[in-house]
């Protein structure tokens, strides 16, 4: 069982998209073992999003991310990382594929409505970023 973790951007909760993510998320055998509604600092999507510190986008990428309301989840399932990554497209999503949830809902690659740990050591991160053990239950 690998765990990973997942954010519901403001885009997604400001256009009421909760119900639908998280029906996708459900009915493709995810478990949802940890999950909170909150709205960030911009001083805590700088910290999460640390390793794109240099890039050009920086700024306006966790202005926009504590822009509004997210939801954060951990998602439980084999495989979760790369299955959550499908289920979500490609980060652009004038590149993602039909029937995932950046090329049905998501904006631009800005307002991409979802994010997804990319690999193992980044979910470790993530997940203890946001969410203690005692917030965190399998069954
Ligand atoms: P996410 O998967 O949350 O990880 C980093 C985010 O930075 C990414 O989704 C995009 O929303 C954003 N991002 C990546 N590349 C660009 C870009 N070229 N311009 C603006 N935002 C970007």
């Amino acid at each position: 069982m690998e765990r990973t973790f997942a954010i519901i951007k403001p885009d997604g909760v400001e256009r009421d998209l909760i119900g639908k993510i998280l029906e996708r998320i459900e009915s493709n055998g995810f478990k949802i073992v940890a999950m909170k509604r909150t709205l960030l600092s911009k001083a805590q999507a700088e910290g999460f999003y640390d390793v794109h510190k240099e890039r050009p986008f920086f700024d306006g990428m966790t202005t926009t991310m504590s822009s509004g309301p997210v939801v954060l989840l951990v998602l439980e399932k084999e495989n979760a990382i790369a299955d959550w990554r499908k289920l979500m497209g490609a980060t652009n999503p004038a590149d993602a594929e039909a029937g995932t949830i950046r090329k049905d809902f998501a904006e631009n690659i800005e307002r991409n409505t979802s994010h997804g740990s990319d690999a193992p050591e980044t979910a470790a991160f993530e997940i203890a970023f946001f969410f203690s053990q005692t917030e965190i239950h399998s069954h």
